[in-house]
């Protein structure tokens, strides 16, 4: 579906992550037709360039992001016609009423700061001093989201200086993927799981997130972060959100971010013997943590499991299990839901346990299974079996799925002024409230990550925090 013209100005536009990801996702809605073509990009940075070079350095980004289309050179070329190049040190006066004077009325306008959060206030302010914001324009911001609840509560006052909650778009690349958004299709547009979907039928809830690389030239921003505020902040606990909130009374953001601010806020506090930090040690020549982030007495966590318990009627009972690490032996990112097993069983070889499996994978493969026990078949006695009902959605769908990067999805519902998919102000901080106790307890004492091989599984006492409660964590990869 087209969405209206807009001019999307991009703060920091040279950097990587505009010629990652945002300019060839807007290069591929633009070639599927859902940009409009009299719609205009308006790249801002630094350098001292002009927009003929820009446009050509775009060129090799975009041949190496958007490998697929850029070999279309009459596609390419309109799409870099549709790009000016306005060089603004926004720290400095200059440029600004250039900016300002290319925008049109009558087009949405989008400011993306894929810059340093420090700029935020400066950014926000200076736009709103120069009259560059209209009821139609949205302001997109990127995480980290603070550091801290102070921070995050600082950038939030950084960012109204110009702008109404309704104009900020806290981008959370997670809630982009098309899995986590059907996470919310299965369970709200199907009658048959809402009824199972609390603790008297869910034993308990694993969520891992696992990546194959370490920090990737990324050292000094993660070892200031770490998993904890890297990815346990923000995305997991998005799908922990996901997977546990209330069913919305709309499908509107206000309705589903309301929702979510409540699961936060019933997080009970995370009890410190049920969490495990871990930082990978080298295993055969794949290097350290320490290593590859430069700094060789770190106690950065590359690696973080705990138990969580939401403190509420629905999930009494059942706690979830997270657990996200670099450098861990494959690209996993899953949640399963473990149900409960069968109140009486009958069937004698039953020694091992088995429950009824939901497995709402997000990547390498993405995908919703279905793990069932069935009677073998054959007449060699009565022996039982796992069998799984796959519904990934290349298979279910034919093939046809479009499997949009997350971020042309999330920019586009900019345009469009939907913020179902973005976190709002009060989530962001309620999820820094829950996670700044445990970080400030760990700097406290000092205290020092488990080892664990590159390329495993991740720290022994990250099994042993399942194995206690009778579970296993299933196998990453
Ligand atoms: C980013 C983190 O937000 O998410 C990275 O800063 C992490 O450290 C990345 O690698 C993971 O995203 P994805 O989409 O590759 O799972």
């Amino acid at each position: 579906i087209p969405v209206s013209s807009f001019d999307l100005v991009i703060f920091g536009a040279t950097g990587d992550l505009a010629q990652r990801k945002i300019l060839p996702g807007l290069f591929r809605r633009f070639s599927v037709g859902q940009m409009p073509r009299d719609a205009r990009i308006i790249a801002t940075a630094r350098s001292e360039i002009d927009t003929d070079m820009f446009r050509a350095d775009l060129r090799t980004s975009l041949a190496e992001f958007a490998p697929c289309i850029s070999g279309d050179a009459e596609m390419l070329d309109q799409f870099l016609a549709t790009i000016v190049y306005i060089h603004l040190d926004v720290m400095s006066q200059e440029g600004w009423s250039e900016l300002v004077g290319l925008l049109r009325r009558s087009a949405v306008r989008a400011f993306y700061l894929s810059v340093s959060t420090s700029l935020f206030g400066t950014i926000a302010s200076r736009l709103s001093s120069y009259e560059a914001v209209t009821p139609e324009s949205r302001i997109v911001v990127e995480k980290p989201f603070g550091n801290d609840l102070a921070i995050a509560r600082a950038l939030n006052a950084d960012l109204r200086q110009g702008f109404e909650e309704s104009q900020i778009y806290r981008i959370d690349h997670y809630l982009g993927k098309e899995t986590v958004q059907n996470l919310m299709a299965l369970r709200f547009a199907n009658a048959l799981w809402e009824p199972l979907w609390n603790s008297t039928h869910i034993d308990h809830v694993q969520i891992t997130v696992a990546e194959s690389l370490g920090v990737e030239g990324r050292g000094e921003y993660y070892n200031r972060a770490g998993a904890m505020r890297d990815m346990v902040q923000n995305h997991l606990m998005q799908l922990l959100c996901l997977t546990a909130m209330e069913p919305p009374s709309r499908f509107e953001p206000n309705a589903v971010r309301d929702e979510k601010v409540k699961v936060i806020e019933a997080l009970a506090p995370a009890n410190p013997q049920e969490i495990v930090r871990g930082q990978y040690r080298d295993k055969e020549g794949q290097g350290s943590y320490r290593e590859h982030a430069g700094d060789p007495t770190s106690r950065t966590e590359s690696f973080v499991a705990m138990k969580v318990a939401i403190a509420n009627w629905r999930w009494a009972g059942t706690p979830f299990y997270l657990r996200t690490g670099k450098r861990l032996r494959a690209r996993t990112s899953e949640i399963a839901v473990v149900f409960r097993e069968p109140p009486h069983m009958i069937f004698p070889e039953m020694e091992n346990r088995r429950s009824n499996q939901m497995i709402i994978h997000l990547q390498p493969d993405e995908g919703i299974t279905l793990h069932n026990t069935i009677k073998e078949p054959g007449p060699g006695g009565f022996r039982l079996a796992e069998v799984t009902l796959d519904m990934t959605f290349a298979n279910a769908l034919g093939g046809q799925t479009d499997s949009q990067d997350a971020y042309e999805r999330l920019i586009m519902d900019v345009i469009r002024g939907d913020q179902t998919l973005f976190m709002r102000g009060d989530e962001v901080e309620a999820a820094w409230a829950w996670v700044d106790p445990i970080i400030a307890r760990w700097e406290e004492a000092r205290h020092a990550p488990e080892p664990y091989d590159a390329g495993g599984s991740g720290p022994e006492e990250a099994l042993m925090l399942m194995h206690r409660d009778g579970w296993r964590w299933r196998e990453i990869g």
